[in-house]
């Protein structure tokens, strides 16, 4: 698809009936298609109309306006007008658009660059409105591909590391490290990443190549840290040992991983992603304590609940 020159935006991140200061695109038939001009508004029902079709892949802005997009979406997160809650699901779709094109980016260590403002960002909100903190996580089941679960399993990170008293430039790290856990789907065919239904074996051999290849992926680019390829290679080890790809246990799998292990478990307990019946919060946690106990740190195991505690009260 050619829309190399603009980036992806979510129409819930426009303020309605305000002059939009930069043009909207929408991609039809190979092409960019001025949608709405630079200085004209849209009504919250048209916003809401066209939302309801909008899958993240249709409304698009030129990328040299990205500066002033974050600005208009900084601006939207500084507004009295707008309460936290919206501002909660604003900072989400913002960052997931971004996300998304930053994800099939062929250049890991320039998208990881990239994504430092993103986490910088959420972790401001986390500070200052804590009590949104739930709106951050998708209510939508659906995921083509893994941008929300990644998102979701970064915030639920983010909590957990703060639980754990994690200090600012750990945060910045586990940050990246969670949003770039499944890098290594990129080299998953499609179909199998896709399908619904249960994996079969040789399928599961492919799939279970992500945290490979996805070390691979970020070994290719200088400078990315061993805490965000650890979250990457080892969420898949298990705490008592048995997990691939290297059969790691306890304190052996670095920190940030066992942090991902939980929280890429409880995300795929509870949302409707691929063809599983979605649990409820204090459910999933309570099978991932007795039936799946020996997959994660005791510690963190205790540390999620409280997280979870706060997150919910916050929905
Ligand atoms: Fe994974
Ligand atoms: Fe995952």
């Amino acid at each position: 698809m050619s829309t190399k020159g603009y980036f992806r935006i979510r129409l819930s991140t426009i303020r309605p009936s305000e002059d939009i200061p930069f043009a909207i695109y929408i991609y039809i038939d190979g092409k960019m298609v001025e949608y709405v001009r630079l200085g004209d508004k849209l009504a919250a029902e048209k916003i809401a109309s066209l939302h309801g079709r909008d899958t993240g892949e249709s409304f698009f802005v030129e990328e040299i306006n990205k500066p002033l997009y974050r600005d208009y979406v900084k601006d939207s997160m500084n507004s009295s007008k707008i309460n936290n809650d919206q501002k909660a699901t604003i900072l989400r779709e913002s960052s997931i658009a971004i996300l998304e094109d930053l994800f099939e980016a062929p250049d890991v260590g320039q998208a990881i660059e990239e994504t430092k403002p993103i986490v910088k960002d959420l972790l401001e909100f986390m500070e200052n409105a804590p009590e949104s903190v739930g709106g951050l996580i998708s209510l939508s089941g659906h995921d083509f591909y893994t941008y929300n679960h990644s998102f979701d399993v970064s915030i639920y990170s983010l909590g957990l590391g703060s639980a754990l008293g994690f200090d600012k430039k750990t945060m910045e790290e586990l940050g990246l490290g969670s949003l770039f856990h499944d890098v290594g789907k990129r080299m998953v065919a499609l179909d199998i990443l896709c399908k619904r239904g249960p994996l079969d074996d040789s399928e599961w051999v492919q799939m279970k190549m992500h945290p490979q290849f996805g070390l691979k992926i970020l070994n290719e680019s200088p400078n990315i840290t061993d805490g965000i390829k650890a979250a990457c290679y080892e969420h898949h080890e298990s705490w008592k040992g048995g997990g691939y790809p290297q059969d790691l246990s306890g304190q052996e799998i670095h920190p940030f991983a066992r942090i991902v292990a939980l929280t890429d478990t409880y995300d795929a307990m509870t949302t409707q992603r691929s063809y599983n019946v979605p649990m409820r919060p204090v459910e999933a946690l309570n099978m991932m304590k007795e039936k799946l106990t020996h997959k994660f740190d005791p510690e963190m195991l205790k540390a999620m609940y409280s997280v979870l505690f706060k997150m919910d009260n916050a929905a």
